[in-house]
């Protein structure tokens, strides 16, 4: 069955293409070991750090996004890996042997200056690390010390960093950068000048998920206070695409993916769009490493409905649709189509068009009824309806116009 998931990155055979991002369920050799038992195809490490790089983790350091009934996401204020290069230095020596198949790339962090990259990068790779993981992206605590985030914001320490680390390394180097800069694209194009063989995106996203009103302590609430934070999961996937996508238009090296995937599906849009590799984290902590099961099931099944031969065959194929708002077509419209053994008559849709749409709908003997005329197309309904009773239709005017050719 998985004989089609198969990828070929940087001269690297991964049996299939998810692998467990750099965070907690990376953060020692046991869980790895675990992981690479129950399917993952490779792990990124706990993000290693030099001797000189000051660590020092607070609790609580996580804080959870929900709707009204899942976490969406979640915000952390973890640093890098508490476990002294010395431990990690051995446990990928003693991963590799028990899965010399296992694809495992040592994340690593120096501390300022390029001496300090260098000799952690020749360290992690003698120990047997397939690939390398520079870490310029790491939104807690290290940036105080002008490093992860300081670094992947900018450009020319991105090239300066990645260059002095080629000259050392016989193993490829991958650049993981911050989606906290104006321009990615720009990040890697530094990245890639510098010698990067693949890039990795995203880091989290600064944010501040939330204030307790009860004490008016932002959250997570460490002893009373707290900081800006990282945020993961499901809710960045749309700013990660839009990230894989930028980068992927503007570089050619492969694309190590991160961001809010749970789903099989959410990997293929990733793949759509450049990804070659999936990287999981938050949906592993939320849900546990089992899901690999799912994630191969879905995406081989997918794969043979779609008649793609391989995985590769998926990367990048949605990139040539994405084209300047300008160039997008004025000459199509879509307007609601309702199914009325759906629509049990609530009228929300109704309202919300009346107030946010154009006052399109009203209730007729059936179920809602849609004035094409006066419909925008702008599709609202068709989100808010409890029922999945509507269903937005093209109809294309005879006519294919873009904004220039209108204004
Ligand atoms: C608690 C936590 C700790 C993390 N630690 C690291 C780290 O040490 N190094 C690193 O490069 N990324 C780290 N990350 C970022 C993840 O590797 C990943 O880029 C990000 O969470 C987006 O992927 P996701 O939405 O699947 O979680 C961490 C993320 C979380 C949630
Ligand atoms: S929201 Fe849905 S169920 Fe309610 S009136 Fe509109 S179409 Fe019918
Ligand atoms: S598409 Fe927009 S304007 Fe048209 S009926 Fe729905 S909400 Fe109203």
């Amino acid at each position: 069955m998985n004989g089609c998931l198969e990828v070929y990155s940087n001269g690297l055979r991964f049996e299939n293409p998810f692998i467990l991002a750099s965070a907690p369920p990376t953060a020692s050799a046991q869980l790895i070991k675990n992981a690479f038992k129950k399917g993952w195809a490779g792990a990124v490490t706990k993000t290693i750090r030099d001797e000189d790089v000051l660590n020092s983790n607070v609790s609580p350091r996580l804080s959870a996004i929900k709707d009204r009934r899942s976490v969406i996401g979640l915000e952390n204020i973890e640093m890098i890996s508490d476990k002294p290069i010395g431990y990690w230095l051995e446990a990928i020596a003693d991963i590799k042997k028990e899965f010399p198949g296992k694809i495992l790339i040592g994340s690593i962090m120096g501390a300022q200056g390029t001496e300090s990259w260098k000799k952690i990068a020749r360290r992690v790779m003698e120990a047997g690390a397939d690939a390398l993981e520079l870490n310029f992206s790491c939104p807690n605590g290290v940036t105080a010390q002008g490093l992860g985030l300081a670094i992947g914001q900018n450009t020319k320490a991105i090239e300066v960093i990645t260059k002095a680390v080629k000259e050392v390394c016989r193993i490829p180097v991958i650049v993981k950068l911050t989606p906290n800069v104006t321009s990615i694209a720009g990040a890697a194009r530094g990245a890639v000048k510098g010698g990067a063989d693949g890039i990795c995106a995203i880091n989290t996203i600064s944010v501040l998920s939330g204030i307790d009103i009860e004490t008016m302590t932002p959250l997570p609430d460490v002893d009373g206070y707290s900081t800006y934070g990282g945020l993961s999961g499901r809710c960045i996937k749309p700013i990660g695409l839009r990230c894989v996508a930028e980068i992927a238009n503007e570089t050619v090296v492969p694309i190590y993916e991160a961001g809010g995937i749970s789903c099989w599906e959410d990997a293929v849009e990733y793949m759509a769009v450049g990804a070659r590799i999936v990287q999981i984290c938050t949906e592993v902590m939320l849900s546990g490493s089992l899901i690999i099961d799912g994630l191969k099931r879905g995406l081989a099944g997918y794969l043979e409905r779609k008649g793609f031969a391989s995985v590769g065959e998926i990367c990048g194929v949605a990139l040539n649709k994405l084209i300047t708002h300008q160039a997008l077509n004025r000459g199509y419209i879509v307007h609601p189509q309702i199914d009325y053994s759906k629509c049990g008559k609530c009228e929300n849709c109704v309202e919300i068009c009346s107030e946010s749409g154009n006052g399109a709908l009203y209730v007729g003997e059936e179920g809602v009824i849609a004035d094409n005329k006066k419909c925008i197309g702008c599709s609202l309904c068709s989100f808010i309806c409890p029922n999945g009773a509507i269903s937005m239709i093209p109809t294309k005017l005879g006519i294919t116009a873009n904004m220039q050719a209108n204004f």
